[in-house]
């Protein structure tokens, strides 16, 4: 077994060297950029940036988010039995039983839009265009009161809409340990003294081990 295993081994090394200038194993090939565009779809959420072109409005995404979300969601976002409610909540977030929703906690709008667009419907995730998806994000907001009904979405208007919660989240780790600097070199002055008799029995600990 092991003879074979070194046979194989070595015939790798010579096939890898040969084409080792073209590419590293000598497999597979540069992906395109028109190969990548279907996967980089994501949307960052405090600019927008990545939102792509379209537009819809609060009156088609009704239509839409009826036919296509409220059977789960709620006619009006409110949740059909333990399908996640999707508006409000909004001043509950500090109570005992806070309410998270889209509208009380997400801090940014086009993350609405770029969920949405991923998974949603749930049986049918990215069936929705990006004109469908700006209306019925549209009509999402309406219903959070962040909308009025006759707006109309693009991705200027998108985000531009003020979340509630928008400050809701603080940057970084406010924890003082995670502020500590790191001990790289020369961490331990004087002696290493192993406390625990497992671990002198083990002799696994660094200055155990024989030098080299
Ligand atoms: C078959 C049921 C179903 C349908 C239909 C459906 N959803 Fe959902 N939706 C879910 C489930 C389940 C989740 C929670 C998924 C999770 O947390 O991983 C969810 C989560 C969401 C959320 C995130 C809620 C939050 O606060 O985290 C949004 C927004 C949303 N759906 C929008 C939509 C829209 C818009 C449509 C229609 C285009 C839709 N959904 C259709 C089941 C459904």
């Amino acid at each position: 077994m092991f003879k074979f295993c070194s046979v194989a081994a070595a015939a790798l090394l010579v096939g890898w060297s040969a084409t080792a200038q073209q590419a590293p194993f000598g497999i597979g090939h540069k992906i395109t950029d028109a190969q990548i565009a279907p996967w980089n779809i994501d949307i960052r959420g405090d600019d927008g940036a990545g939102l792509p072109p379209g537009r819809g409005t609060v009156a088609a995404g009704e239509k839409l988010y009826v036919q296509q979300c409220a059977s789960c969601h709620g006619e009006f976002g409110e949740g059909n039995g333990r399908w996640p409610e999707l508006m409000g909540g909004r001043g509950t977030l500090t109570h005992d039983d806070p309410r998270k929703t889209i509208g009380s906690y997400w801090p940014w709008a086009p993350t609405v839009f770029d969920y949405v667009r991923r998974t949603m419907p749930f049986a049918a995730p990215q069936s929705l265009s990006d004109d469908e998806t700006y209306s019925i994000v549209a009509y999402l907001l309406h219903l959070n009161d962040l909308l009025p009904a006759d707006a109309s979405l693009d991705a200027k208007a998108l985000a531009a809409v003020r979340m509630p919660n928008r400050d809701g989240f603080i940057v970084g780790d406010p924890r003082p340990d995670v502020r500590a600097v790191p001990c790289m070199k020369d961490c331990k002055k004087g002696e290493i003294e192993i406390l625990s008799d497992l671990a002198k029995s083990l002799g696994v600990t660094p200055n155990q081990r024989p030098k080299d």
